[in-house]
């Protein structure tokens, strides 16, 4: 096990020896705990309207040149056939922070999926009210995906003004896990003001909240939004994490071997910076991966950063394209939600009755 000094000298290096071990440490661990498969979970971003204003994000609410959608329940249904066809997995549906999106609403959309279909449902929708999570879990939703961005406190509370109270992912995470949800979170890396310290501590919180999967990118700066400027005056500065993607590369890895039973996607911002991110992320620990699926007329408005990308917009041809990576790595196309086997309290050994 890695201690924390080890991590952040880790995070720290530029040593090629150093970051070849890493590489490699991270890949076996993945092999071992997870195996060969990558799963395919096809991302559908159901609607860029935002209740909220967080300084990093370009679909904010103050974003006022943007053009908003909402997509319709026949609309997100043919994505989910898509879906099936390609043999995926899950759906993930996503979304900004968008009370549009009503409760009973959704609950009928899911049931209706878990009923006519063998995918598995993830939601990520932001911060939404318990009574809307507890709804959707009863209707069959299988998995809730909600970042906690950083562990730094004061750096989170600045970044995302409150609605009305400051919120605790933490807290919101426990309940997830409480009504049955497989929780994911994460992090992005690299934002204006994170220490590599608090990055370690991320790293250590992604072990004991018992995630089922993380997502980890790199900070992408939008112009127009606040973090912008700081990122801008933040560069160069010494305990400054650099919002670069060997940065993301390395917590990618780190986490893989610090939490080697869970899954890890090579996520649309790695790959959005950097044309071989994804098959350089399969290599460093990451085992998912999320194919867009949104109508090309929905995802140019999805702009949660600028260079967000997909490698092609032919459906049929990105697949192929990201299946044939896999087989090129000497992996295999997941099969199934590609769920991480829960460990259970295994019985003890039967014992023979008395002769
Ligand atoms: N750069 C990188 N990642 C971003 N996200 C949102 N805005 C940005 C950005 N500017 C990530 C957040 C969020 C996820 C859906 O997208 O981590 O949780």
């Amino acid at each position: 096990m890695l201690s924390s000094v080890e991590i952040l000298e880790l995070l720290k290096t530029n040593d090629q020896q150093d970051l070849d071990w890493l590489w490699r440490e991270a890949d076996v661990a993945r092999q071992k705990h997870v195996g060969s498969a990558v799963h395919l979970r096809g991302l559908i971003e159901i609607s860029n309207y935002c209740a909220r204003s967080c300084w990093y994000c370009g679909i904010n609410c103050h974003n006022s040149h943007l053009a908003r959608y909402r997509m319709s329940a026949d609309e997100i249904w043919l994505c989910v056939q898509l879906a099936t066809n390609f043999e995926y997995g899950t759906v993930v549906l996503q979304a900004g922070e968008d009370p549009g999106i009503e409760r009973n609403w959704l609950a009928e959309l899911v049931s209706s999926i878990k009923a006519e279909t063998d995918l598995a449902v993830t939601l990520s929708l932001g911060e939404r009210s318990q009574n809307d999570l507890e709804c959707w879990r009863q209707a069959g939703a299988d998995r809730y995906l909600l970042r906690f961005e950083t562990s730094d406190r004061q750096l989170f509370e600045k970044i995302h003004p409150p609605l009305q109270k400051s919120s605790d992912r933490f807290e919101m995470l426990q309940q997830l896990a409480q009504l049955g949800y497989q929780v994911g979170s994460g992090v992005m890396v690299g934002l204006p003001g994170q220490s590599y310290h608090s990055l370690v501590d991320d790293i250590f919180l992604f072990s004991s909240l018992k995630l089922d999967m993380v997502g980890i990118g790199p900070f992408i700066p939008v112009p127009d939004t606040p973090l912008y400027r700081q990122w801008h005056d933040s560069l160069g500065r010494a305990e400054q994490v650099p919002n670069t993607v060997l940065m993301a590369y390395k917590v990618l890895a780190l986490t893989r071997i610090v939490v080697p039973n869970v899954n890890l996607p090579a996520t649309t911002a790695l790959g959005s910076l950097d044309k071989a991110g994804r098959a350089e992320a399969l290599q460093r620990g990451a085992n998912v991966i999320m194919p867009n699926l949104t109508p090309a007329r929905y995802a140019s408005l999805y702009q949660i950063y600028p260079q967000k990308k997909e490698m092609s917009r032919d459906y049929q041809a990105n697949d192929r394209l990201i299946k044939d990576l896999i087989i090129a790595l000497g992996r295999e196309v997941g099969r199934g939600p590609g769920s991480i086997p829960q460990v259970m309290e295994m019985p003890g050994p039967f014992e023979e009755p008395p002769a």
